[in-house]
């Protein structure tokens, strides 16, 4: 029995499509575990197992986990409460014997300068004291989260961000996806393993927006502000403070080299290469 959770989540989504694919798992030998059973009723009719799993009421994560030979925690997308949460998840895993718990990290955890990583590196080293075994999926940045920006840029005439000529080594989530399913229908043990994810290929904001000007055949620049303008600019054009923030702060991060990883781990593990950028900007641009 091979349990995601977060399985309503995009990520979550793909996983339990690779899963699924050719028939690699049956369907009811997959449990999604999600806070919100509602939103999963159409895996439920394909077959997949669903339970509800919050990761602040404990008593669901246990029940939800009961069984499983492999977790795939993915990490909430609740900022800020992660490590508690994750925290929850962990215990019920070593309460329900889960004999495996494969964790979505972020890239270069232990000395990441983004931020947002130190709530994963809080979950890793819970995760290594909690005595169950695990694998570490260190995820790098989606393609999606630039990508989704093309349309903006080419309204605004211009790229904005912080990274300066940081590198970015971003992956679309299909590829995080299949790498997770991989691990997950591994032959070979996977406990002790740590896997850097992301591109093949890196890409610089002044290289992405040329990739945006070649996909519109708009010419776009890139700009490059000071971290609190491009929080501000980000504000401003309808984000939330703390995501605004975030965003900015997690550019600082690339500019210092934070996003970058050229081991190609994650095309090996899933014997392809990556979805190259100019695909996500081509998909976003579309809509
Ligand atoms: N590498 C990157 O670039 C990147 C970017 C963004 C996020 N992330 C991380 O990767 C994770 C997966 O990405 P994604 O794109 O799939 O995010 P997503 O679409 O926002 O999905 C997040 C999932 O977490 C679930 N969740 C949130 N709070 C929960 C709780 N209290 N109990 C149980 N489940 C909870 C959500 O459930 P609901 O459907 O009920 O809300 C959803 O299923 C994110 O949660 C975040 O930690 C990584």
């Amino acid at each position: 029995m091979i349990v995601v959770t977060g399985a309503s989540g995009q990520l979550g989504r793909l996983v339990i499509e690779q899963l699924l694919a050719g028939g690699k798992v049956a369907a009811t030998d997959i449990v999604a575990a999600v806070r919100s059973p509602e939103k999963v009723a159409d895996l439920a009719e394909q077959g997949v197992v669903v339970h509800e799993a919050d990761y602040t009421k404990p008593e669901t994560l246990v029940s939800a986990f009961a069984g499983a030979d492999k977790l795939l925690l993915i990490s909430s997308s609740e900022v800020g409460q992660r490590f508690v949460q994750h925290k929850n998840a962990i215990e019920a895993a070593k309460e329900a014997g889960v004999a495996l718990v494969a964790y979505t990290s972020i890239l270069n955890a232990a000395e990441s300068p983004l931020p947002l990583a130190a709530e994963h590196k809080q979950t890793e080293a819970l995760l290594a004291e909690s005595g169950v075994p695990f694998v570490l999926l260190r995820n790098g940045w989606y393609s999606e989260n630039y990508a989704m920006g093309a349309p903006a840029a080419l309204q605004l005439e211009a790229l904005y961000g912080c990274a300066g000529d940081g590198k970015i080594s971003s992956a679309a989530r299909a590829d995080y996806a299949a790498a997770a399913a991989a691990v997950l229908t591994a032959s070979d043990d996977q406990a002790g393993k740590v896997y850097e994810l992301a591109g093949d290929d890196a890409y610089t904001l002044t290289e992405l927006a040329a990739i945006i000007s070649a996909e519109s055949g708009k010419e776009i620049p890139y700009v490059n502000l000071p971290e609190a303008d491009y929080a501000g600019a980000l504000k401003q054009a309808g984000l939330p403070e703390g995501l605004a923030v975030l965003l900015a702060e997690s550019d600082t991060g690339a500019s210092k080299g934070g996003l970058f990883d050229n081991s190609k781990t994650l095309s090996a593990l899933i014997g392809r290469a990556t979805t190259p950028m100019s695909d996500s900007v081509k998909a976003a641009l579309v809509g």
